[in-house]
């Protein structure tokens, strides 16, 4: 049994009598500690003291690396086996199956809806499409050459004050209409971003098209009467965003979690996951990946980047991942999916450097023991290349589909009793007690 699935309880190898026995030599005296779910609470160590003045023992974990912050029934990941699943059912069957929205229903709501549902939702969401033409303007208020990300951050956030009611989170009914409006209005506000940098007139949201139809059109339509975009292209788009929608705690979810424990409103607090994703860490590492393959430039100069690869001289970009340690399931999905964008947009010639790169890198004895496989970002960049993207909507087209997943994980934590104000601790490494000196004297 894998450490995520002790941690999830699969497989009852942490039943509730379990115990850890802890001995505090500074003291001599020994703790009993529970152990639920293969977790140990943080607090129980508190108790573990030297005397009646000392605060108690604490967990010291930057980047929180082995601390779980909540207990979730949204998205499993077993990353030592390459398992990715939303509300328990496998990202293969969805990627394959369903549809964007009905995987953001299947998040917010926990289970797959009935037709009857599906329809519902489908509506509610075409129908909210819309922003106040104000936000328009907010958007065009940016330069000329404003990164669209920055320009998706600032536009969410503004939307709180567009509705007040959002921040009424105790009500049911707020807490729902809030949640459509963000998965509803987050392309068009992407794609006003985008006809923004381009100079291009906005186009407005058309009700007759699907959901990634629809974005198509937003993004590309000119002076057609109706865009209607290549199939194939719209269910490639349709794949990345199911891929894309949920990935348990990761930074910008942990940032949402985090901010939407002050009990702002869930614009704001999705606002905070878009900056988590703005950073190069984690929204951007398929436009790392677009450079590196037009940097080796042709399949012959593959073995000499290898090589400079594994002397450390730098890194395989797409490649490695914190949790997997096997093959990512979304990279699998993700390059069939780019067989079929090609199909339309013609070949891309780094497709077949990225080909050779993954396939001397899966038999490389460097990159095979150190479990490097490739990640959600190796083929992803290239598709987005293909629709026409520059690598600056690269995290723009990320953070579409994520907001399900985002608002999936907020509304869970607000119905969370145990959750409260996000607070870490610290060690303090400061002085202490000094006396103030006059500006003079220093
Ligand atoms: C994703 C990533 C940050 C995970 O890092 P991590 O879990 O902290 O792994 P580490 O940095 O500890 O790497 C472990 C070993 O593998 C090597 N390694 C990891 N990723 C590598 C890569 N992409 N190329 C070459 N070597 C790599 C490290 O040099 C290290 O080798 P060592 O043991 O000889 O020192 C890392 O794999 C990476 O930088 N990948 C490229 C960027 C990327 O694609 N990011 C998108 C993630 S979705």
């Amino acid at each position: 049994m894998t450490q995520t699935e002790q941690q999830d309880g699969g497989g009852g190898v942490a039943g509730a009598s379990e115990t850890l026995t802890v001995t505090d030599n500074r003291t001599g005296q020994s703790y009993e500690i529970p152990i639920t779910d293969g977790t140990v609470r943080a607090m129980d160590l508190r108790q573990i003291k030297t005397g009646d003045d000392d605060f108690g023992l604490m967990t010291y974990d930057p980047a929180y690396t082995n601390t779980a912050s909540c207990r979730s029934s949204v998205t499993f990941i077993d990353g030592d086996v390459g398992i990715l699943e939303y509300r328990g059912y496998p990202i293969e069957q969805l990627a394959e199956k369903s549809t964007y929205l009905e995987v953001a229903y299947l998040l917010v709501y926990g289970e797959l809806p009935t037709q009857q549902q599906l329809d519902w939702w489908v509506n509610e969401i075409t129908l909210h499409t819309f922003v106040h033409e104000n936000v328009k303007e907010f958007v065009g208020g940016f330069r000329h050459d404003a990164h669209p990300m920055g320009m998706l951050l600032g536009a969410v956030g503004a939307l709180s004050t567009f509705y007040p009611d959002a921040f009424d989170i105790d009500d049911p009914a707020s807490r729902e209409i809030q949640t459509i409006r963000l998965i509803s209005k987050m392309p068009t506000l992407a794609a006003f971003a985008y006809r923004h940098i381009q100079g291009r007139p906005y186009v407005y949201p058309d009700n007759d098209l699907a959901y990634p139809d629809n974005f198509l059109s937003m993004m590309y339509k000119m002076t057609e009467l109706k865009y209607e975009p290549d199939p194939r292209l719209s269910r490639a788009l349709d794949i990345l965003f199911i891929l894309h929608a949920d990935h348990e705690q990761n930074c910008s979810t942990s940032a949402v979690r985090s901010v939407g424990s002050s009990q702002v409103d869930p614009y704001s607090a999705v606002a905070a996951g878009i900056a988590a994703l703005y950073g190069p860490l984690h929204g951007g590492a398929n436009e790392a990946v677009l450079r590196m393959l037009r940097r080796i430039e042709s399949v012959d100069n593959i073995p000499g980047f290898i090589e400079g690869v594994k002397a450390g001289n730098e890194r395989l970009m797409g490649f490695g991942h914190r949790v997997y340690k096997n093959y990512d399931p979304r990279a699998k999905i993700i390059k069939s999916a780019a067989e079929d964008v090609f199909e339309v947009t013609g070949r891309n010639p780094l497709l077949d450097i990225a080909l050779e790169l993954e396939k001397i890198a899966l038999e490389d004895e460097y990159f095979v023991q150190r479990k490097l496989y490739p990640n959600v970002d190796f083929y992803s960049g290239l598709i987005y290349e293909a629709l026409g993207l520059p690598v600056e909507m690269f995290p723009v087209m990320f953070a579409i589909p994520r907001t399900s997943g985002w608002i999936a994980q907020w509304l869970e934590m607000t119905q969370d009793g145990e959750q409260k104000i996000a607070r870490p601790r610290q060690i303090y490494t400061g002085d202490r007690g000094r006396d103030y000196v006059p500006i003079a004297s220093r």
